[in-house]
């Protein structure tokens, strides 16, 4: 199978490589993928610390990256020739950029995926996943679920509420099989550069420095570890009959950010850190009190759930950290 993979340089990304790669070693799955990607945060050393690759875009290739911005129509459609499935992780990632600079996050987020939905349509590309997020859904309480009508709380949200809207229309309209995922708080080995609240306290208590939570920890989000979210992104790109669709990709248990900041300060003093101090600070304008997703539609349509404790993930990523941020700190 040939996957075309924007953003495939950041975290996300190279995750996704890295199984589709130990798939060919392990048994000859013949996965060729092609990276698109415009390096703005990703970087070619990023991707060569996946596996080797070469520039271009030959199939017959394993691992080949395209240089290239997903605002760049034409560049877009040529890279897309060949693939049997788009994978579209390239966006502006995050609320706050989004508050400090709309019209940048709408083009990015919004154009740009049009122009990969447009590649995709030129090319006859048969499946096309879209990353979304639980911010197009905005304010509600949880659980969420696909059923919910979407309040986007952020121009993030409303960004990536056209994008579910444009894959929408191009199934409907051209027979593109998009698929939406709306996924939950991702955490994992390879978020060194992420500002999420799991990779943000473990580089604080590398740097020695103490670990801020905004208000009082009673808030809740749906942490799901990166290798969840591969099985899930995999299976949207393969499972038959699911096109025009969008699923809630999370683990249905809801955390607060309290008790994710015990299990995490615990996973570190028994990785060999010194015990972070933790204090309470402001709360943040706009952050959502409670987040959590029922996850049912997944396991009914895309056969999967996830199935990483917190505990289990939180330790691997620990290790992960201990290994590549301050390597001369692991334990
Ligand atoms: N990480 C999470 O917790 C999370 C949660 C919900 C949704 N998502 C979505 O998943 C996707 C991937 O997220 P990630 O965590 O891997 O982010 P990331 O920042 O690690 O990776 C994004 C990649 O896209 C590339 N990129 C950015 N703008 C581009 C452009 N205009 N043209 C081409 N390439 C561009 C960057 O260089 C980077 O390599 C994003 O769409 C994000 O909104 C992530």
């Amino acid at each position: 199978m040939n996957w075309l993979i924007t953003g495939g340089c950041g975290f996300i990304g190279r995750a996704l490589i890295q199984a589709l790669l130990d798939d060919n070693r392990s048994n000859g799955a013949g996965h060729a993928i092609r990276v698109y990607d415009n390096l703005s945060v990703g970087t070619k050393a990023d991707l060569a610390g996946t596996a080797d690759f070469t520039e271009g875009t030959d199939w017959s290739a394993t691992l080949t990256l395209v240089e290239g911005d997903i605002l760049d129509a034409d560049a877009m459609r040529e890279a897309t020739q060949g693939a049997d499935a788009v994978i579209h992780l390239a966006a502006n990632t995050g609320v706050a950029p989004s508050v400090e600079a709309p019209r940048m996050d709408c083009n990015v987020n919004i154009i740009g995926t049009l122009n990969a939905l447009e590649a995709a349509r030129a090319n006859g590309t048969e499946r096309f996943v879209f990353a979304s997020s639980g911010a197009p859904l905005g304010v509600q309480i949880p659980p969420l679920h696909e059923e919910m009508a979407p309040r986007p709380a952020s121009p993030y949200g409303a960004s990536k509420l056209a994008g579910e809207g444009y894959c929408s229309a191009y199934f409907h309209c051209f027979g593109v099989q998009t698929v939406a995922l709306r996924f939950g708080n991702v955490y994992g080995e390879g978020s060194t550069h992420k500002a999420s609240v799991v990779a943000k306290f473990i580089k604080a208590a590398l740097d020695g420095e103490t670990l801020e939570i905004y208000g009082d920890g009673s808030q809740t989000r749906d942490f799901i570890h990166i290798s969840d979210l591969v099985r899930a992104i995999r299976a949207a790109a393969v499972e038959k009959g699911v096109g025009g669709e969008c699923f809630q990709i999370a683990t249905a248990a809801e955390t607060t950010v309290g008790a994710l900041t015990d299990v995490l300060v615990e996973t570190m003093v028994e990785a060999g850190l010194p015990k972070p101090s933790v204090f309470n600070g402001e709360t943040r304008t706009g952050d959502v009190a409670r987040n959590f997703s029922d996850t049912s539609k997944a396991k009914r349509k895309l056969n999967w759930q996830a199935e990483v404790a917190l505990p289990d993930g939180l330790r691997r990523t620990v290790r992960f950290f201990q290994d590549t941020y301050m390597p001369d700190r692991a334990s």
